[in-house]
């Protein structure tokens, strides 16, 4: 495996699933993999599950991670070419990532959507110059648009909890106070459509999510219609795409609190499990008497990050 973008990069899920289930087994069957191996995770934005995931797989697998945090332990970068620098930023992208690459045998980047143009974040522009300049496989730790360590376990923990063979998943926007990237359902949306479940996107008009990750998914602006009989909700905030209106981009269109995933939601579903990918404003996106009810997954979800990292890294150093 080369990079770890999207879901066709994993290949037949089935597989992936299987291989899941082996890693989370025996954690250091492949320890041998990882010898003399370094995996650099570059963080231009905050974590807490991806970077400590990342370490814990790596660290499994017998690799030596080193974390670096942009303009904290190192130079701010500059991720615009053509740019005169007379700024804050004292190093280019172009000679920051081959010197990273020189160091390691695998790259994993955080750099979130700026959420100011769309061409920018949609064209992946950053994760883009680190597959370019590194010559080293690159994973999204979350980049503009795709967050697609936390769609595989996402699926890992749909796989592990469900009570059907093809359960019913619902993506369903939520209230926030600040402006959120696609990243999360965008991936969430394109894994759930290659994956065996009756999918529902709901959402208040103005949040289409791009075609290219919304796939032929049912949308539903109904959010209690959307949730009836359920078995899976999957929560998240996001701000708008752009898709209807490009000006929009990056906007919050709406704070209604009525779309909280609350008892009363949770009352229309087949007693679903509550799934969110952490970190959660509490009664902002969920009540606490969901988030804390047995039926509340986020935990084991979480969790089951170490689990879907360590088979991406695993299938690179395989494929070193
Ligand atoms: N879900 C997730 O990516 O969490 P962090 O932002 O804490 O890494």
């Amino acid at each position: 495996m080369k990079s770890f973008f999207h879901v066709s990069d994993i290949g037949d899920l089935g597989a992936a699933l299987e291989e899941a289930r082996q890693v989370k087994e025996t954690p250091f069957a492949w320890k041998h993999l990882g010898e003399n191996r370094t995996i650099m995770l570059v963080f231009f934005n905050s974590s807490l599950r991806t970077r400590l995931s990342s370490q814990k797989a790596a660290l499994n697998l017998g690799m030596n991670p080193i974390v670096l945090n942009i303009g904290q332990d190192s130079w701010k970068l500059e991720t615009e070419m053509g740019v005169v620098m007379d700024g804050d930023k004292s190093e280019h992208l172009r000679e920051a990532i081959p010197v990273m690459a020189s160091y390691c045998d695998i790259i994993g980047v955080r750099s979130f959507a700026g959420l100011q143009d769309r061409n920018f974040d949609y064209n992946e522009t950053v994760l883009r110059q680190f597959l370019e300049y590194s010559g080293k496989p690159v994973i999204s730790l979350e980049s503009a648009t795709v967050h697609p360590c936390q769609a595989f376990a996402d699926l890992i923990t749909i796989d592990e909890y469900k009570e059907k063979k093809r359960p019913k998943v619902v993506l369903t926007w939520a209230p926030h106070p600040r402006a959120l990237p696609q990243a999360v359902p965008n991936s969430f949306a394109e894994w759930m459509n290659a994956a065996d479940v009756e999918f529902v996107i709901t959402h208040p008009r103005g949040y289409e999510l791009d075609p290219a990750f919304a796939g032929n998914a049912r949308v539903e602006y109904d959010q209690m219609k959307a949730l009836e009989g359920a078995d899976f909700v999957y929560a998240k905030n996001w701000s708008c795409p752009g898709v209807t209106d490009p000006a929009q981009y990056g906007r919050i269109l709406s704070k209604d609190m009525g779309w909280t995933v609350d008892a009363r939601h949770m009352a229309v579903t087949n007693d679903a499990f509550f799934m969110h990918c952490l970190p959660v404003r509490r009664n902002m996106i969920v009540s606490d008497e969901v988030i804390d009810s047995p039926r509340s997954l986020v935990i084991p979800e979480a969790a089951n990050r170490a689990v879907s990292a360590q088979v991406v890294m695993k299938r690179m150093l395989e494929s070193l």
